[in-house]
């Protein structure tokens, strides 16, 4: 009898190929009136002496179909799976979809023309931390504690003292440290100060850095390297003059204006009528500051400059508020023209 029932489930096995035939199966001999259930109970017909050998059997044929029935729903599992992906619908991801492209960042944009330009004339391109040492920040740019220029750049400071960086000029110690002289090179990076919002100011915002330190280095150098940079940017040849400013760690400092690329110098509402654009405050490194980069000032010169990398992506693609470039609004971003 027993081989009976193995012999029918063998057969079921076979034709049994979705969950609900499996359930059905399972039912037939292991369920509560199952077949191998019903060989149980049967054991109460057996002859004593032969109780104990029928016992084994059934059980024996219980463990078996336990086991193949664990088999096949691990199969039949694996069968449903395969369908459910044959039937899937396929998403091709190489299909360029219109709708959804995006661009880089005006920021981004802004920096990359720059950073190459920079790379053209042999500069190597760093980058700078964005918490700083006090030290890096300030003291190795000729700002001491208590200098009113620490005003100017009042910044986030962490618990343990150091700060949310205020100027790229944070990482010109590291920089030279590094390279020591001769060296050219230029190091893009976001800073932070405690300023109250508007239109044109922002607590976050993007400097472009650049130092170039040899022998005989003078303002001539300077005024070449920021022209011709300013030319590219703008794609057309413009004039530079500088003015005198004041930086602590440049000596002489410099406000570098660039003529006009929008009304050549005629006077517009970029300028404000001027026809002059203030863009790069620069200067010739104060030796106190190569000093502490540990070159010897009287053996090398250098001048520096911070480009203000937001202000010049905000003119190259006309925005007006700089909130816009943090506010991570796209409805606002994509009404950028940025190709
Ligand atoms: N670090 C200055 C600032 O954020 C900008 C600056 C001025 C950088 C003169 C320079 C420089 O390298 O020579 O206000």
């Amino acid at each position: 009898m027993l081989e009976k029932i193995l012999k029918e489930f063998d057969l079921d096995y076979l034709a049994c190929q979705d969950k609900t035939a499996y359930n059905d199966l399972r039912v037939k001999y292991l369920g509560k009136s199952g077949k191998v259930t019903d060989a149980l109970k049967e054991i109460k017909n057996v002859p004593n002496e032969n109780k104990k050998a029928y016992g084994e059997s059934v059980n024996n044929l219980k463990v078996l179909i336990e086991k193949r029935l664990g088999e096949l729903s691990e199969k039949l599992e694996a069968m449903e799976f395969e369908k459910l992906m044959a039937d899937m619908e396929r998403v091709d991801l190489t299909v360029p979809n219109a709708e959804s492209v995006g661009s880089l960042h005006p920021i981004t944009i802004t920096q990359n023309k720059i950073v190459e330009i920079f790379k053209s004339m042999g500069f190597a391109v760093e980058d700078g931390n964005e918490v700083e040492t006090d030290y890096n920040n300030f003291e190795a740019v000729n700002i001491p504690k208590n200098h009113p220029a620490r005003d100017m750049q009042d910044t986030f400071y962490l618990e343990n003292g150091q700060v949310l960086k205020t100027h790229t000029s944070a990482s010109q110690n590291r920089i030279m440290r590094k390279y020591g002289a001769p060296l050219k090179a230029i190091f893009p990076g976001r800073c932070f100060r405690n300023e109250e919002l508007d239109a044109s100011h922002e607590n976050t915002f993007f400097q472009l850095e650049g130092m170039m330190i040899d022998k005989d280095i003078s303002i001539s150098n300077l005024i070449y390297f920021m022209k011709t940079m300013l030319s590219q940017v703008f794609g057309k040849e413009v004039n530079v003059r500088l003015r005198p400013g004041f930086f602590p760690f440049v000596e002489p400092g410099f406000e570098l204006d660039c003529s006009c690329p929008y009304c050549g110098g005629e006077g517009c509402s970029v300028c404000k009528k001027s026809g002059w654009i203030e863009l790069c405050p620069c200067g010739m490194i104060h030796p106190r500051v190569l000093e502490m980069g540990g070159i010897d000032p009287e053996e090398y010169q250098g001048f520096a400059f911070g480009l203000g990398l937001s202000r010049l992506a905000m003119m190259n693609f006309e925005i007006n508020d700089i909130r816009v470039l943090n506010g991570g609004k796209l409805k606002q971003l994509k009404q950028i023209k940025t190709k």
